[in-house]
This record gives structure tokens, C-alpha cells and sequence, in this order.
């Protein structure tokens, strides 16, 4: 028996993807924003597809500068997460709101957070609008991640190093353990 479930959640079905705290920068100005609709989208070279709303001020600064970091918070900054998803870097300064600590990028402009456990610096490549919408396609050109996080792939050993994957609204997850397939 399965019960049918309403198109305006249908996609909940599909997620949990990671989430992301979104850094962007142009001349000067910069701004985080939490974004969970975000896939890998080609290998070599390495791509990564956000799907951000053209209402935001991510959307205006990534299609200005053409470049954002994919920050990736744990349990730890829950509530960041959602304060910086709840309100826009147009009316707010998200990072004197939240005390997330800016970090050096290693070769974009916008900052990396320092209390997120890896980073992906990306440069533009594409951007297309199917729906409401944008697809932005972004080539990584830079990755780190904390030693004790992530080898070869997440370790998941503990909350505090494990990635958060949003469920929908107001729900999150984490992965329980790493299981090695023969
Ligand atoms: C958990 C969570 C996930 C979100 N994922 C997305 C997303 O994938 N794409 C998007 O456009 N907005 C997403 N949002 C909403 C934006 O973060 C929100 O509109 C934010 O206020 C935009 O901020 P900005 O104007 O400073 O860029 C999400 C919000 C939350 C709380």
C-alpha cells in the first residue's frame, strides 16, 4: 500500500542531498547562502550544478562574478544553516548575524567559512534556467576538506565530522555509516 504524495513535495523523494553554505563575492561584497538542491554533474573535469532562485542575492553575485565556494557545515552549525537560508544578504550581513568566520579562498574571491569541513572553490561554466530556477554549472577548481572527514570518501565517523543532508523544511539528516559494497 502506498499512499500518493503531492507534487509540490514530490522532489522531497529524491533529496537528501548535502548541503551547502554558498559563498559569493563581487567587488567587495560578499554573502552566504544555504543551498541544498546541488549535484555533481560531470567528472572530468569535475562539475557541480546548483539550483538557486534568481531572487536571491547568491544568484545576482554568482552571475556577476561568475565564481562560489560550496562550503559544507556539519550538525554543529545547524542553526547558521538556517538563519542563512532564512534571510537574504540584501536586507542582512549573514556573516556578522551567524559569527561565521571567513577563511582564505586557495583560488577564487569569494571567502571560504572557517567552521564548515570542506570547501569546493568553483568557477562558472554555464548557467540555464528550466523552471523557476537557475542551473548553475560550476568546474571545481580547488577542494579541501578536514583530515579525519573525508579520505577518498566521507568517513562518517562521528556528527561532527559527517556532512548535514537536508530532508525538506525544516529536517535534516545524517548518514549513520560507510558501508564498503565487495
Ligand atoms: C535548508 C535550506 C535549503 C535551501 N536550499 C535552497 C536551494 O537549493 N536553492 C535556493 O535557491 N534556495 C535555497 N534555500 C533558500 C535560500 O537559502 C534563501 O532564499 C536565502 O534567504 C537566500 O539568501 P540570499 O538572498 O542572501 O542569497 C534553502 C534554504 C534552506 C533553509
Amino acid at each position: 500500500m502506498k499512499a500518493q504524495i503531492p507534487n509540490s513535495i514530490a522532489l522531497r523523494l529524491i533529496v537528501p542531498g548535502v548541503v551547502g553554505l554558498i559563498t559569493t563575492e563581487y567587488r567587495g561584497r560578499t554573502n552566504v547562502t544555504t543551498v541544498s538542491w546541488m549535484m555533481p554533474a560531470g567528472r572530468e573535469p569535475p562539475l557541480v550544478a546548483l539550483a538557486v532562485h534568481p531572487s536571491t542575492l547568491c544568484h545576482d553575485l554568482i552571475k556577476r562574478s561568475g565564481e562560489f565556494v560550496v562550503n559544507i557545515p556539519t550538525i554543529d552549525v545547524l542553526n547558521q544553516v538556517m538563519t542563512c537560508g532564512r534571510l537574504s544578504g540584501n536586507d542582512v550581513d549573514k556573516f556578522a548575524r551567524t559569527g561565521l568566520a571567513l577563511a582564505e579562498p586557495k583560488v577564487v574571491r569569494p571567502p571560504l567559512i572557517e567552521q564548515c569541513i570542506a570547501h569546493l572553490e568553483c568557477a562558472l561554466v554555464n548557467a540555464f534556467q528550466p523552471g523557476d530556477h537557475t542551473i548553475f554549472l560550476g568546474e571545481v577548481a580547488y577542494a579541501q576538506a578536514e583530515e579525519g572527514a573525508f579520505e577518498e570518501t566521507w568517513l562518517l565517523e562521528d556528527k561532527t565530522t559527517k556532512p548535514l543532508h537536508h530532508l525538506g523544511s525544516n529536517w535534516f539528516g545524517v548518514l549513520e555509516e560507510r558501508i564498503e559494497a565487495s
